[in-house]
């Protein structure tokens, strides 16, 4: 299959209309769209991106008034939370309505559904004969394509058209609330901080990584996720190490170990966030065989920062 790269919105939506799976830009990270009525086109995006059937998609909306298309029960606390944060970078996981395939859902009752704020997404998911299901535009298990050229790297050739954007002003997937149950919980942390969330819903609550292992609530999280081919080594104190090997690298905001042959160092959590998962794909590309990252705290940005780190390093 050849993969049309298009700089068209328009371009861009009548492949998808057409039942086609087309990459296309969001704040966060580049997502792998087909549209929720195309089952094809669903089929496609799985088998695209090597990722497993039981693994649930996220539908997404231009509107907020088309939440009541996907989700047939809209609690209290998710109303408040789509009244503060959409369009932006959350994802809210609803009861779902009979209209969404258990395809995009992977068997489940509950749908995830965001509204995204980048400009382009908006347009391309106005442009859509109806929601659009997307995972991050990335083969399964490697980090998540922040750019138009990461998402050519994994799977061109294999999808329909590459909507082309800017880099991903976030770079870390959105923020994940199940307001689905009795209490909300937080499943995955991002830009949209539990901090925040908190201010406008304080009982939102987080689960233990350990829990995630045994039940997964976040079907994805039972994944090995964002992972680069090299080791990566988890430094909190990172003036004590002096590195040994030529092909190591580091990224954090801390200055880096003597010795590395790559770094990025980081300004701010943001720019960390931002630079993340390009700063993998550069390595894998430079056969770096091993990565010292910075781990930084779980306040604010920080959170989802060290959830992406730990992952990518095995430890959940
Ligand atoms: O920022 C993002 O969320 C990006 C952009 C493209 O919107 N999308 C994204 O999708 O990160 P994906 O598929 O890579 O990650 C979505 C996560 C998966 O771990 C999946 O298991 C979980 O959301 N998820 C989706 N629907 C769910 C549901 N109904 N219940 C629980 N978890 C769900
Ligand atoms: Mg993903």
């Amino acid at each position: 299959m050849q993969t049309k790269l298009t700089d068209s919105v328009e371009e861009a939506a009548v492949i998808l209309n057409s039942g086609g799976v087309v990459a296309f830009p969001t704040e966060t990270v580049y997502g792998l769209g087909a549209a929720i009525c195309h089952p094809e086109a669903l089929l496609q995006l799985f088998r695209a991106k090597g990722r497993p059937a039981d693994n649930p998609l996220i539908v997404h909306l231009y509107r907020i008034g088309q939440v009541a298309e996907v989700a047939c029960e809209v609690s209290v606390q998710a109303a408040k939370l789509i009244e503060h944060y959409f369009p932006g970078p959350l994802t809210l996981v609803l009861k779902k309505n009979p209209s969404v395939p258990y395809s995009v859902t992977a068997g489940l009752e509950t749908v995830g559904v965001r509204c995204p704020a980048n400009p382009v997404a908006r347009e391309f998911l106005r442009l859509a004969c109806c929601p659009v299901a997307a995972p991050s535009a990335n083969r399964s298990g490697l980090p998540s394509a922040t750019s138009w050229e990461a998402v050519m790297e994994d799977l061109d050739g294999k999808i329909d058209c590459l909507l082309r954007g800017t880099p991903s002003a976030i770079g870390l997937e959105s923020t994940i609330v199940d307001c689905s149950g009795v209490k909300p919980v937080l499943l995955r942390a991002g830009a949209i901080t539990l901090e925040q969330l908190r201010t406008v819903v304080p009982e939102i609550t987080t689960i233990a990584v350990t829990e995630t292992k045994v039940r997964p609530k976040c079907p994805g999280l039972k994944y090995p996720h964002y992972a680069p081919k090299a080791s990566i080594i988890l430094c909190t104190e990172v003036e004590k190490i002096t590195q040994k090997e030529s092909a190591a690298a580091y990224i954090g905001i801390s200055e880096p170990p003597e010795g590395v042959s790559l770094q990025k160092v980081c300004s701010t959590l943001e720019e960390y966030g931002r630079e993340l998962f390009g700063f993998f794909r550069l390595c894998d590309a430079k056969n770096i065989g091993l990565i010292y990252c910075e781990l930084p705290s779980e306040e604010g940005f920080g959170r989802a920062i060290r959830d992406r780190l730990m992952r990518a390093a095995g430890f959940a």
